[in-house]
């Protein structure tokens, strides 16, 4: 049988109605869905009517999985981007515009710090690096073009925690906007929207999805901060694909449960490296003598994140014998997997910096970042002992 043209439309293949629903959303790949008339497709099109049209303008698993997210944040809107970092372009794009002014704090990832120094100043959007945890630096700031703060919960590498209701009553003092990246802390941890912040990202391929195997981010944010959040997102093309949507909704399901274990873990690792004597130094927040101890233990409710963050003695030479000697961890430079990773923040996160930069942020050749999983803490602390006693007695 020959099959013409006019014989492949949506109608013959479309479901009928069925009595029961499915308990999981099913995947939509359709990348376009059959209107009815012109003036349904317009209303459609301009958001009068609710529904699809083209996918990259939404479709149904980006919706469920950003309805969810919404939630989780208490946001009174939600949108999911193909990355995290179109997440943090969606956030620039539809909240800025040329010769405005940004202040970003110098902790955080080295993608974000790029996208705010170089391409943004690309658009005429200028930038302000600061220590977010000195309020009277980033106050001293602002100036009269000032839109926006950037700031991590919790900052990379060295785990610095922001403290959002101050940053937040000072941006509503100044006239800016707060955009929080909560990506280390995931909402489990922190809500920044509670906590007076306007913006809200995380990268999903992180803690939220879990599993790595997957790009995706999320914006949320108020009524008063999207106006142009859904242009912005389909034009720049910045969309999601249905497939990873659906597989982030299913590691939504177990976030929870993964990053209470995590942190858990992550407070046992911390406490066993500041003992051992090959480690230096330790950053997390969970620690006492963490700079930000007494802030992190307020604004997460007991729990202190899944990263922890350590210096060996020996410099690069420790690194090495520790990340050859660690054959039960891997050296994948991310974080938010359900098995416990490292990565060596000089040669990855932050190789775009000078050595002099480096040394500002408390990094040097024998740092080590360690994204604790949900692995029996027993397991954990075995393959990461073992690596250490090795490293020593090099
Ligand atoms: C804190 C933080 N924000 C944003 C991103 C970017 O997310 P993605 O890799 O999903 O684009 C990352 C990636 O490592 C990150 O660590």
């Amino acid at each position: 049988m020959t099959i013409r043209p006019d014989d492949i439309g949506p109608r013959p293949d479309a479901p009928r109605p069925q009595p029961t629903q499915p308990l999981v959303t099913p995947i939509y790949t359709a990348s376009v869905w059959a209107c009815e008339s012109p003036d349904q497709a317009r209303q459609l099109l301009e958001g009068t009517l609710d529904g699809y049209v083209y996918q990259r303008d939404g479709h149904p698993n980006a919706d469920v999985l950003a309805e969810k997210c919404r939630e989780l944040h208490g946001a009174e809107r939600a949108a999911i981007t193909s990355s995290g970092m179109a997440a943090m372009s969606l956030a620039l794009l539809s909240q800025l515009a040329q010769g405005d002014h940004v202040v970003a704090s110098n902790q955080m990832y080295g993608r974000t710090l790029q996208l705010l120094t170089v391409e943004a100043a690309r658009l005429g959007i200028g930038c302000t690096l600061v220590d977010a945890a000195n309020l009277d630096q980033v106050a001293k700031s602002f100036t009269t073009r000032t839109r926006l703060l950037v700031v991590e919960t919790i900052a990379n590498p060295l785990l610095r925690v922001a403290d959002i209701a101050a940053l937040a009553e000072l941006c509503g003092r100044k006239g800016a906007l707060l955009l929080v990246d909560n990506t280390f802390a995931t909402p489990v941890l922190c809500r920044p929207i509670e906590l007076g912040a306007d913006l809200v990202l995380e990268s999903i391929s992180k803690f939220i999805n879990g599993h790595s195997d997957v790009m995706l981010g999320l914006l949320c944010g108020g009524e008063n901060t999207w106006e142009r959040v859904p242009q912005v997102l389909s034009a720049w093309g910045l969309a999601s694909s249905p497939f990873d949507c659906y597989l982030s909704a299913r590691g939504l399901a177990t976030m929870h449960l993964r990053v209470d274990r995590a942190c858990s873990n992550a407070r046992q690792v911390a406490e066993m490296l500041a003992a051992h004597a090959a480690v230096e130094h330790v950053d997390y927040p969970g620690l006492p003598d963490h700079p930000d101890h007494k802030l992190a233990t307020r604004q997460f409710d007991g729990r202190f994140g899944a990263v922890v963050t350590f210096r060996l003695l020996g410099g690069l030479a420790a690194a090495e014998s520790f990340i050859k000697a660690a054959r039960r961890i891997p050296f994948c430079p991310s974080l938010g997997e359900v098995s416990t990773t490292l990565s060596h923040p000089e040669s990855t996160s932050h190789r775009g910096l000078t050595p002099h930069e480096r040394k500002a942020l408390g990094i040097d050749a024998g740092t080590i970042r360690l994204s604790v999983g949900v692995e029996s803490s027993d397991f954990v602390l075995d393959a990461l002992g073992e690596a250490l006693d090795w490293t020593k007695s090099r």
